[in-house]
């Protein structure tokens, strides 16, 4: 029997999260709008797309999303997403040299095995394509504190007393991360053969001060909360 998707019954915390959040996720949608760019004419798919949220802020006409919890999708396709399948990306069956630019937007931190996905990924890109993740990385501070969480598995603990952010990300989405690092990312990629990486960042402050106000995005990777890596094919 297939597990249960880690997302099922937690689409209405997610974007509550996110709205509660306001700046936290201002910051990231600076972010995410900067590394997409003009998508124009563009064909796009989105690994994990989720409940669409960062897709509604966009004109996401001719965004294809692939997603495996039902309960997220249904809102993404309300939102104006296509999405293509319910299912992981791992079962998909893409079409070869086809999209324009294929995202991962956290959802890499769900996934055990990057490689394969990655491989995929690349192969129904068209040359010159672009994939772009996005992520918490494994070694910036919200990846400690979730990776802390995890293994206490509560943020109400005397380590976590008097630093943790006013509204920290569900516990229960922190434990199922699979948390990885950036460089594990660019590895994976280069061992593939991407080419022309670029890097972005947001949320430099501490987690217990992000949401104080909205951030800039920077380039790099090696300060940021949330980092945004570009590779092409
Ligand atoms: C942190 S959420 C991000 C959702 C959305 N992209 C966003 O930014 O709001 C991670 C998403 O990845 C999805 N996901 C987890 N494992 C996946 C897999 N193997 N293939 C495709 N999507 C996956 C989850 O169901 C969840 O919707």
């Amino acid at each position: 029997m297939k597990d249960k998707p880690k997302f099922d019954g937690y689409a209405a915390q997610y974007d509550e999260w996110f709205m509660k959040n306001e700046h936290l996720f201002t910051s990231e949608l600076r972010l995410f709008k900067k590394v997409l760019g003009d998508i124009t004419g563009k064909r796009l798919l989105s690994v994990g797309c989720g409940s669409g949220l960062f897709e509604s802020f966009i004109d996401c006409r001719n965004i294809e999303g692939i997603e495996p919890s039902r309960d997220m999708g249904q809102i993404a396709e309300k939102r104006g997403v296509n999405v293509i399948q319910y299912g992981t990306i791992e079962e998909a069956d893409l079409p070869e040299n086809a999209y324009d630019i294929i995202y991962f937007n956290g959802s890499s931190s769900y996934m055990e095995d990057l490689t394969p996905v990655y491989e995929k990924s690349l192969r129904a890109l068209k040359t010159g394509g672009k994939l772009i993740l996005l992520d918490v990385p494994k070694e910036s501070a919200f990846g400690f504190m979730y990776l802390l969480g995890k293994s206490l598995d509560t943020y109400n603990h005397e380590f976590l007393q008097g630093v943790m952010p006013e509204l920290p990300y569900p516990l229960a989405l922190a434990s199922s991360g699979v948390w990885h690092s950036t460089e594990e990312k660019i590895t994976v990629l280069k061992d593939l053969g991407a080419k022309n990486f670029r890097y972005y960042q947001t949320l430099i402050r501490n987690p217990m001060y992000t949401n104080e106000e909205p951030e800039e995005v920077m380039e790099g990777y090696k300060s940021g909360g949330y980092v945004a890596i570009i590779a092409e094919k």
